[in-house]
């Protein structure tokens, strides 16, 4: 990654992830790192371009997010974006001020296309603004080349030492020529080569991975899930043999999971994981006999995964390094140093700090979803394995309202892969965020064949939605929600009824705890 690097230098803002995803977008490798890395750190990294973020401050408060001015003397190209912006002005002379209108929302920005930012842009262009501060007067050698009516300084630059600035955001996809402004620094003024691809990064990983480790031992908790399978493959790539994978199957899984998982990473797989399977079906099932409530269900759950994966680690004695599938949006609090935690928590229910490691290594750590399925097959994953759904870590054990006994578990495995198998044959699975059977604690009185019925009721579940944040329900053609219906309570004992959840979240959460 040494070779063509672009840094977005984190101020705090709401679009940085998508700054940087635009830049890959571009074929040039971009990190996202926090304002607090150092200068010399910076330099260490040897930049082609920095690109300063937008932030929620002002930068006349106190504790606003800054930069030492040093960082315009080093000759790196900059771009400034909105709070970015107003803070290269700040630093360098320039006014900043609470602007008399705020702006927010599409604006129409004049532009001299003279500007290399702004080669080939329209010169009347519509733009994305969210500012109530704004650059009242450019600094000293800052022309400006962008403007609104109640905006005197949408854009300015010095163009003699490469600093840009633009009070709009051209990430976001409501900047009509946004790509066009990013691409045109990345090109004309960084002079980056755009070489960069998903497969020079698989393989730059690998080879940065191979230094890094060294002869040391690693270990990784292996899910079977997109994140978690993309770093362990790539981790064999690394350092093959010094690699053990550990995968507990806590018997929550979906219908198969568990043999597919080990079938694809085990021993007669195309991969040299050292595959260790812990079938500890029992243990989960005991510690979770009558207990209700769906956090202490997930409390549980996450406590005896720690210590499972504890006693496997044990087994394999001292271990140098723990590999966690961390990927971009999972670092809520990008580069603050509190990635590790999140992630861990979110992720296994807390790090197995008792196992003897140095270090996390998160190979995919500033990638996104997509960039990671992108990742996976050029690793040559299958395509299954690719692009599955999320699977929450508790698993079916927060899919079953009230206790969790071993009969529920199978009750919802079935009635599960018959609804997942029909949504795909009715080929409506394509866009669908995420989509799962469920099983309510309700059991009612049916009538099937000339018998009394008194059974369990399934809930399916359908949502819309890209960042799992909030969700809609999906509108499943009544078709499909009628042959899942027919199929369930015809081939899943102790079934008699199927509801639809059209709950959206909020008020509701995605997963039916
Ligand atoms: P909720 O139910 O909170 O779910 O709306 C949002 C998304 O997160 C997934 N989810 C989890 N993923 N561990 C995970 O790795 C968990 O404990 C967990 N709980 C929920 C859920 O499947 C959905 O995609």
């Amino acid at each position: 990654m040494e070779k063509e690097l672009v840094l977005v230098l984190d101020f705090g803002g709401q679009y940085n992830q998508l700054i940087a995803r635009r830049v890959r977008e571009c074929n040039v490798y971009c990190e996202v790192v926090p304002y607090t890395m150092s200068l010399n750190e910076i330099k260490a990294k040897n930049p082609k371009g920095i690109i300063f973020t937008g932030g929620p401050n002002s930068v006349y408060a106190e504790e606003s997010a800054s930069y030492v001015k040093e960082i315009f003397e080093i000759g790196i190209p900059i771009l400034g974006i909105c709070y970015g912006s107003q803070l290269m002005a700040h630093k360098l002379g320039g006014k900043v001020a609470t602007a008399p209108v705020s702006e927010y929302g599409k604006t129409e920005v004049a532009i001299n296309t003279s500007s290399k930012l702004f080669t080939g842009v329209s010169s009347s262009t519509s733009t994305w603004m969210s500012h109530t501060d704004y650059i009242e007067t450019a600094p000293q050698g800052f022309a400006v080349t962008a403007s609104t009516p109640v905006c005197p300084v949408a854009a300015m630059e010095n163009a003699d030492k490469n600093l840009y600035a633009v009070q709009f955001h051209p990430e976001v996809m409501h900047t009509a020529e946004g790509t066009k402004m990013l691409s045109n620094f990345l090109f004309n003024i960084c002079n980056c080569a755009g070489d960069w691809k998903m497969d020079a990064f698989v393989e730059t990983s690998i080879q940065g991975l191979k230094e890094k480790i060294g002869t040391g031992k690693v270990l990784c908790a292996l899910s079977g899930g997109v994140d978690s399978s993309v770093a362990a493959v790539m981790l064999s790539k690394a350092i093959g043999s010094q690699l053990t994978c550990v995968f507990v199957d806590h018997g929550l899984l979906r219908k198969n999971e568990g043999d597919e998982v080990e079938k694809v990473f085990g021993p007669s797989g195309p991969y040299d994981l050292n595959f260790i399977r812990v079938n500890a079906q029992e243990r989960f099932y005991e510690k979770l006999a009558g207990v209700s409530e769906p956090e202490a269900k997930r409390k549980i759950i996450g406590e005896e995964f720690i210590r499972v994966f504890e006693e496997e680690a044990k087994k394999i004695g001292t271990v140098d390094y723990l590999v966690q599938g961390t990927i971009y949006p999972d670092v809520i609090e990008s580069g603050l140093g509190k990635s590790a935690v999140i992630k861990s928590h979110h992720n296994v229910g807390g790090l197995p700090d008792y196992v003897d490691f140095k270090e996390i290594v998160e190979p995919l750590r500033n990638l996104f979803k997509d960039e990671v399925r992108k990742a996976g097959l050029e690793l040559g994953l299958p395509d299954y394995l690719v692009y599955r759904q999320p699977f929450p870590g508790p698993g079916l054990g927060i899919r079953i309202i009230g206790d969790v006994t071993e009969e529920k578990v199978k009750i919802v495995q079935e009635a599960d892969a018959i609804y997942r198998e029909e949504i795909v044959k009715a080929g409506v699975d394509k866009g669908l965020g995420q989509y799962f059977a469920a099983l309510t604690n309700m059991r009612s009185v049916g009538v099937m064949g000339d018998e009394r019925t008194y059974d369990y009721a399934i809930a399916l579940r359908a949502v819309n939605t890209s960042d799992f944040m909030t969700a809609e329900a999906a509108e499943l053609p009544w078709e499909v929600i009628g042959k899942v219906t027919t199929r369930i309570v015809n081939e899943v004992k102790g079934v008699n009824r199927v509801l639809y959840d059209c709950t959206g979240k909020p008020p509701a959460t995605i997963e039916f705890e």
